[in-house]
């Protein structure tokens, strides 16, 4: 693409942007705030794998507000994070939130670096979360590629099959130096809003004029195959004088997250079936089996905690689905 091209895909993008823009998100506004940096780390983290109407509505400001400092990050229990964290999924990312505080204290002074290089080196982050966090947290002039941002690369340059590196490379070429802040956010938004998987409103793009897979967009969509195993899981809730048999997970899956005891095909004699659901996790779709059982003894493996006390911990999502099946049944 030609310099006066990439001047005025600039201009297009931005005045779009200026007047179509989610310019609201509360991460794009903490310009001159003392926890900047930090505040934007924490959306990028949480936007990884979790819809911005989610994060906004459920995440975002209860996280900041309990860990508003990298420092109460670093200084925080595992488990206090997984409790924020409780509901938003790929937990990995928030055992690294604590993992990367903590080397931000050790190894940069208790601030996240500046440079993309230095935010590299931390726990979960990676090029493009590198990329985002100095050009969104210290407005950097660095470009970089999510899924979002590949389409649009994809599409506009008419790329079949690129690697990482020549999407980076496009990225970087058309990258408004001198606006990297909002050229950045505004194609975060176009990905979003217009240039989507399936039936794009090319009409509506600002990039219309110099895109040239905008006849074709379907053979430019990288189709998103999960290959998702079944499995079916029987899980326990077993019960003493009023408590509920719990575990933490030392598994890689749900590392640091408490669930009830589950497995495949639990033989139990006198488990009552308490009600059944679907569950999707990572790579898995389970179906999962409920059953209750009142305990004559306390099983030392487990650890046994009331319904209040449940609350306050983290439970998956899978367990807490099989806890409000239970509940509902029993009218607690
Ligand atoms: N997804 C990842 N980063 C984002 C941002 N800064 N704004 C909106 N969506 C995003």
């Amino acid at each position: 693409m030609q310099k006066e091209m990439i001047e005025k895909l600039h201009k297009n993008l931005l005045k779009w942007y200026a007047k179509s823009g989610r310019k609201e998100l509360p991460w794009r506004n903490l310009q001159g705030k003392a926890n900047r940096a930090y505040a934007v780390y924490i959306s990028e983290i949480m936007l990884q794998q979790t819809q911005v109407k989610v994060v906004l509505e459920k995440f975002y400001f209860p996280f900041l507000q309990k860990f508003p400092t990298l420092l109460s990050l670093a200084n925080a229990k595992e488990d206090e994070i997984l409790k924020a964290w409780q509901g938003l999924g790929y937990y990995t990312r928030a055992r690294n939130l604590k993992k990367a505080a903590q080397q931000c204290v050790e190894e940069f002074g208790g601030f996240l670096p500046r440079k993309k290089k230095d935010l590299l080196k931390l726990c979960g982050i990676g090029n493009y979360t590198a990329g985002a966090v100095a050009c969104f947290g210290y407005d950097a002039c660095e470009s970089f590629v999510d899924a979002n941002i590949s389409r649009i690369l994809l599409r506009i340059f008419a790329l079949e099959n690129p690697t990482t590196k020549e999407l980076e490379a496009r990225a970087k070429l058309i990258l408004n130096f001198k606006e990297p802040f909002d050229h950045n956010q505004a194609l975060l938004d176009i990905g979003a809003l217009l240039c989507l998987p399936k039936n794009p409103k090319c009409k509506l793009c600002p990039l219309n004029a110099f895109c040239k897979g905008k006849d074709t967009p379907d053979l430019y969509t990288k189709a998103k195959k999960t290959k998702y195993e079944n499995l079916e899981l029987d899980l326990l809730i077993l019960e003493f004088k009023g408590k509920f048999a719990i575990q933490k997970s030392t598994k890689k899956l749900y590392k640091g997250l408490y669930n009830f005891p589950f497995g495949e095909k639990i033989y139990l004699c006198n488990a009552k079936f308490v009600g059944e659901f679907k569950h999707t996790y990572t790579k898995y779709k389970l179906h999962i089996r409920i059953y209750h059982q009142i305990l004559q003894k306390k099983n030392a493996k487990f650890e046994f905690k009331s319904l209040k006390e449940l609350e306050n911990l983290a439970l998956s999502n899978l367990s807490l689905k099989a806890l409000q099946i239970f509940k509902a049944q029993n009218a607690f």
